[in-house]
């Protein structure tokens, strides 16, 4: 049921902050301020790679975990779409843990991955939405996303639900290996707690985001830059406007701007920029000021600091919660979220059953 709301795709927009809590419940133990995951019984840290595989929205949230695992668990992360990772013959490490992401657990080349790593003896782990799925059914561990079934064809709460277990279990990792004390654990966790509070202010921006969705819905491409772990955001903006509204649109890391991408600015091409005050903030920002020396036509989303140091001269402005850059990619998933749609129903398309998309790709 879509209660007061338009569409699916808006309602789960709006379940975020609920449904990333109740995931974060059975990750989190908020009174010891420790994380705590579900029993794990191999050495953790006797596990030095992670392939982590998946697909769409999905292998952009693995994305996110490989900054978060190579950062604060030091391990060295492998990542690949299914259906690459599947016929390139991956060379996989001996115990290595291989990671499978899946809001549905029954998308076909990530399944089929998943059974090349389990016969190849690898330890399986899945992050998934239908407890009684394929995927689920075949892993050695089993880390649900609480989002509650995901109706609309464009994922959503799934994503960051997924986001939310996998910046636990990277904390958990680094704590297992001794590269979080207690002290820095509890950090984590309040941070992680802050998240739904944050999704909240977030959504807060929904009328204004209507009202920019007009500028953004004429385009013809749309470019999305991000850096760090906001630079698999960029992807999933871009991927969110394609699939539902049908405006070409691509995510590149913010730096690869001058390599190429550039040569496409002009002031019909929106960009929007996702930069939070922090360590990359000043390098997002002066590639953002190249695209706007072209003419590029810029959305900054950023917190208040990061407005008001680089806002000034862009078409438009979202400002975020000033965040710990661990949940940022969280919280800016929102925005990205919340533009597509709105961009989307100015449009007129039909924003829950996309053309030629499905809900679950059973399909090779
Ligand atoms: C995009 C989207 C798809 C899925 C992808 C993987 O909005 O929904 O890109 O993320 O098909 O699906 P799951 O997560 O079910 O494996």
């Amino acid at each position: 049921e879509k209660g007061k709301y338009r569409h699916f795709m808006q309602k789960e927009i709006f379940e975020q902050p609920t449904v990333v809590a109740q995931t974060l419940r059975s990750y989190l133990r908020p009174g010891e301020q420790r994380v705590a995951l579900p029993q794990i019984d191999f050495d953790i840290t006797a596990i030095d790679r992670i392939t982590i595989v998946a697909c769409g929205t999905s292998y952009y949230a693995g994305l996110v975990a490989k900054y978060w695992f190579e950062q604060f668990a030091r391990v060295p992360v492998d990542i690949d779409f299914a259906s690459e990772f599947r016929y390139r013959e991956p060379i996989l490490p001996k115990g290595g843990l291989a990671l499978f992401i899946s809001q549905s657990g029954e998308t076909a080349d990530t399944l089929a991955a998943l059974q090349h790593c389990k016969k190849q003896g690898q330890v399986i782990a899945s992050v998934v939405n239908v407890p009684t799925s394929s995927m689920a059914r075949e892993s050695d561990l089993l880390l649900p996303t609480h989002a509650g079934p995901e109706i609309g064809v464009a994922s959503t709460k799934a994503f960051t639900c997924q986001l939310a277990v996998l910046a636990a279990l990277a904390a958990h990792f680094a704590v297992k290996k001794g590269l979080l004390n207690r002290n820095e654990e509890a950090i984590i966790v309040e941070h992680l707690l802050e998240a739904p509070a944050c999704l909240n202010a977030a959504l807060d921006h929904d009328e204004e985001i209507a009202e920019m969705a007009h500028l953004i819905a004429p385009a013809r491409d749309v470019l999305y830059l991000g850096r760090g772990a906001d630079f698999p955001l960029a992807l999933e903006g871009a991927l969110k406007l394609k699939e539902i509204s049908y405006i070409h649109a691509e995510g590149y890391a913010s730096g690869e701007m001058k390599h190429g991408p550039i040569a496409l600015i002009d002031d019909k091409v929106p960009v929007i920029v996702l930069a939070p005050s922090g360590p990359l903030f000043e390098k997002t920002v002066s590639n953002m000021q190249e695209v706007q020396a072209r003419g590029g036509k810029v959305v900054l989303i950023s917190d208040k600091q990061g407005i008001e140091q680089a806002g000034e001269d862009c078409m438009a402005v979202i400002e975020m919660p000033k965040v710990h850059p661990l949940i940022a990619p969280l919280v800016y998933a929102v925005p990205v979220q919340l533009l597509a749609y709105h961009v989307a129903v100015a449009k007129g398309t039909d924003v829950d059953q996309p053309r030629n998309l499905a809900k679950s790709v059973t399909v090779e």
